[in-house]
């Protein structure tokens, strides 16, 4: 199997309509991106995979939908005006700018440029927040940051939640929203940009529990990716030391995934202790104190965070689906291994000739399983064709009516990733599809 490399990623995701660069017609706008049908359609899938995964299978998890732009007091408690800061050098040669963190250390140490060897400045830290203003005054009482994480959302409404639920510790609150981080290296597409979107989940436990909770969690999200059809061998564990660790976690695990640029992180679950709720409890002067109503226990909860990229994992599920397929006898095929409870088009529906009612027959059968299943109708051009074009964008079914369904009710059934095909009754398609999507193993 060919790798895949992001040059072939970039080049299907612009043909095939998953994702545009912004602004494109003006020449582009680094590091923003669009996604196209096909795009928003997996990006929503996979929020939608999570969301349940996260709140629907669980009786002690609820969601939230907070606001971008919160109280600026909120970030100076939270730590993020203080503590969210990357160390910049800048070229004064060619006026390219760097982490300090990312450059080669002996050139760092000689003050020298990666790209012109010109000289450096010294390390400036750099706050990743973007700051603005709020009203018609542009002065400092009126700044106002878009949020570089959800999470503070649910912290400062752990209260309104809790109150207005009814929850017992331990409880979940669950978001997925857009963030914002003023980036400095944004290369490798959709993977590190400057706005993006995360889904995080909050979890407040009793502060005696944390070890165990945050093992719990652990274990859950990889098994979620293992469910949602990664290859387990391209997802792994890395432990935060302590150097790496934010400023408001006591322990941290990325989940990392290979993608064609190396190891990456797509998401990190975060022991964040009592930090968060405290600071708040502080600087807004409201208790955050939980009281166990039975054992009339009170305490600031700790919280177990697991918060993954949701415009990461695009990228991440379609790196991982990605296969350039030799056939033999010279032919090949390109074919994305999508999971079908993920792919953008679950089936697609061709007849095999235009005419003698062939046409009208597919139209129908497509408009039956829309209620079910995202579909796509394509009556264009030799058959082999129209399921290349399917393969090519992950289309997991393909169904084919022909001149026996009119005779006998049965279509063909083709496999995208096995290319098999089978024959089955049209009045059965919903039930048999719907099996196949519940028992998928990835190449059957
Ligand atoms: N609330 C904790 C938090 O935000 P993080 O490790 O900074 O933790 C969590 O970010 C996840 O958000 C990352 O694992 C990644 O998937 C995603 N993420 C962070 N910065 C990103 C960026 N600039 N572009 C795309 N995704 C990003």
């Amino acid at each position: 199997m060919a790798d895949v490399t992001m040059d072939k990623l970039i080049s299907l995701s612009k043909r095939r309509g998953f994702v545009f660069q912004s602004s494109e017609i003006y020449g582009g706008l680094a590091s923003a991106w669009d996604y196209g049908p096909l795009g928003v359609q997996l990006k929503k899938n996979i929020q939608n995979y999570w969301w349940k995964e996260m709140t629907q299978l669980h009786d002690n998890i609820v969601g939230i939908d907070a606001a971008i732009m919160m109280h600026p007091r909120v970030w100076e408690a939270s730590g993020h005006v203080e503590n969210f800061t990357d160390p910049l050098v800048d070229c004064k040669e060619c006026k390219n700018r760097f982490r300090a963190d990312q450059i080669d250390e002996a050139l760092l140490k000689e003050k020298k440029c990666p790209e012109c060897g010109g000289e450096l400045t010294e390390p400036r830290n750099f706050n990743l927040m973007f700051q603005t203003h709020m009203g018609p005054l542009e002065d400092s009482g009126s700044v106002v940051y878009l949020r570089p994480e959800t999470a503070q959302g649910i912290y400062v409404n752990f209260k309104n939640v809790w109150q207005t639920s009814r929850l017992k510790i331990p409880f979940g609150i669950a978001q997925v929203g857009k963030a914002f981080r003023n980036e400095i290296t944004t290369k490798n597409f959709i993977f590190r940009t400057c706005e993006f979107e995360q889904m995080e989940m909050q979890f407040f436990i009793n502060p005696t529990e944390d070890d165990k909770w945050f093992d719990h969690w652990m274990q859950k999200r990889m098994n979620y990716y293992h469910e949602l059809g990664i290859r387990p061998s391209k997802l792994r564990f890395h432990e935060h030391g302590p150097g790496e660790l934010a400023h408001y976690a006591k322990k941290a695990f990325d989940i990392e995934y290979e993608f064609p640029f190396g190891w990456k992180e797509l998401e990190g679950i975060h022991n964040r202790t009592d930090f968060d709720l405290k600071r708040h409890n502080e600087y807004s002067g409201k208790e955050m104190i939980y009281l166990d109503d039975q054992t009339k226990e009170k305490y600031v909860p700790y919280i177990i965070e697991t918060s993954a990229g949701l415009t990461r994992s695009v990228l991440m599920v379609l790196s991982d689906a990605y296969e350039d397929e030799v056939l033999g006898e010279g032919d090949e095929r390109t074919v994305l291994h999508f999971h079908p409870q993920i792919a953008p088009i679950q089936v697609g529906v061709f007849p095999l000739v235009k005419k003698d009612g062939l046409a009208e027959l597919a139209k129908d059968i497509e408009k039956d399983l829309r209620e079910d299943f995202t579909t796509f109708y394509d009556q264009g051009g030799a058959i082999g064709r129209r399921y290349r074009r399917q393969d090519e964008i992950g289309t997991p079914y393909g169904i084919t009516i022909d001149y026996d369904t009119k005779e006998t009710g049965t279509v063909t059934l083709r496999f995208r990733d096995s290319m098999e095909q089978v024959r089955v009754h049209k009045d059965e398609l919903t039930k048999r599809i719907k099996t196949e999507i519940a028992n998928y193993k990835r190449g059957a």
